[in-house]
C-alpha cells in the first residue's frame, strides 16, 4: 500500500516506516496521523513482519505537531486533533509487535511522543529531542506528560517540560530516553540490524511480551505478577516453547511457527 507521507518497506521479517514530509521537518498533520495509524495496522496484520522501525527522512525524525495546522484550531478542533494523535499513539504502543524508534534528528513535542510510543529509542549522535511545547502556550497533547514522566522520572520530566528546551543524544541517554547512540550514517541499518534479531526470537513470546509490558504498566504488582504467571503458563501450551527448548537442548537454532505459537505458521 502506497502512504502519502510515508515510505513504507520490508526487509527480511522487518518493517520499515519512513515518515517522509522533510519540507516540514516531518511534523504531523491530520494527514500524517492517519498514515502511520494505517500503516502500523498493516504491520500488524501481516504474518511476514515480525518487528518495526520508524525513523523520519532527512534531518528531523518528527519536529512535532503542526504548528501552522495547529495554529487556527478551535478548542474543540484542538481537543480531537489530541485525540487522533493519542490514538495513534497507544495503537503503535499496543502493537503485538516490538516497534524500535530510530531517532536520526530532531524529535520535538509530538515527535519525542510518538518515540516514547514505541518500545525504545536508538539515536543518531546529531539528534535534538524535547518538549517544547511550552515555548508556543500549549501543552504536549499526545501522551507526552505521562510517557515522559515513566521514561525518565519526575524531575528530569518537569524539567523538560518546563524549561521547552532540546537536549542532546548523551544528554537523553543519561537520563534513559534513548537506549543508545549510534552514529547518524550507521543507525537505520543498525537499528534494522536489532530489529532482525529481535524477529529470529519467539514470535508468540514476543507478543506475550508486549500484551504484558504494556497492560502490566496500569495495574499493582499483584495483578501484574498474576498476569505474568498465566502468560508464563501459556507459553507452555504453545508449539513455540516446546520448540525453543528442544532446539536448545539439541544444540541448533529453533525453527519458530507463526506469531500464535502453536506451529501452525500464523
Ligand atoms: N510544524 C510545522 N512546520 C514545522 C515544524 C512544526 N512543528 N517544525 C519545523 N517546521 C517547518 C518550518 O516552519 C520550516 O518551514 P519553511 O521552510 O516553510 O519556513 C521548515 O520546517 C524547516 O524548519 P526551520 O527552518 O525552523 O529549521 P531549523 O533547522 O532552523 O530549526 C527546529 C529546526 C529547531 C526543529 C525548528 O524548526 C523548530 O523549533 N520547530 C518547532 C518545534 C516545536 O516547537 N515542536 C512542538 C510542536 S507543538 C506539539 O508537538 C504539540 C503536541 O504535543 C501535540
Amino acid at each position: 500500500m502506497e502512504y502519502e507521507n510515508l515510505i513504507v518497506e520490508k526487509k527480511e521479517r522487518v518493517g520499515i516506516i519512513k515518515i517522509n514530509r522533510p519540507k516540514a521537518l516531518n511534523a504531523l498533520n491530520i494527514d500524517v496521523l492517519k498514515d502511520l495509524d494505517a500503516a502500523f495496522s498493516a504491520m500488524d496484520a501481516d504474518k511476514d513482519v515480525l518487528c518495526i522501525v520508524l525513523t523520519g527522512e532527512g534531518k528531523a525524525f518528527v519536529a512535532g505537531a503542526d504548528i501552522a495546522q495547529m495554529k487556527g484550531l478551535s478548542c474543540d478542533e484542538a481537543r480531537a486533533f489530541a485525540e487522533v494523535g493519542q490514538s495513534t499513539f497507544r495503537r503503535i504502543e499496543r502493537l503485538s509487535k516490538p516497534v524500535i524508534a530510530a531517532v536520526n534528528g530532531f524529535a520535538l513535542g509530538g515527535g519525542l511522543e510518538l518515540a516514547m510510543a514505541c518500545d525504545f529509542r536508538l539515536a543518531s549522535d546529531k539528534a535534538k529531542l524535547g518538549q517544547p511545547e511550552v515555548t508556543l502556550g500549549v501543552i504536549p497533547g499526545f501522551g507526552g506528560t505521562t510517557r515522559l514522566r515513566r521514561s525518565v522520572g519526575e524531575g528530569n520530566a518537569r524539567m523538560l517540560l518546563f524549561t521547552g528546551e532540546m537536549i542532546g543524544p548523551e544528554e537523553a541517554y543519561r537520563i534513559g530516553l534513548v537506549q543508545k547512540v549510534i552514529p547518524a550514517d550507521e543507525l537505520l541499518e543498525e537499528a534494522v540490524k536489532m530489529a532482525q534479531i529481535i524477529a529470529s526470537r519467539g514470535p508468540a513470546s514476543l507478543h506475550l511480551m508486549k500484551k504484558l509490558l504494556s497492560t502490566n504498566a496500569e495495574l499493582g504488582l499483584e495483578a501484574a505478577a498474576t498476569f505474568e504467571s498465566m502468560a508464563f503458563g501459556a507459553c507452555f501450551a504453545t508449539g513455540e516453547a516446546k520448540e525453543g527448548m528442544e532446539a536448545f537442548l539439541e544444540k541448533r537454532p529453533p525453527k519458530w511457527g507463526g506469531a500464535c505459537g502453536c506451529g501452525c505458521g500464523s
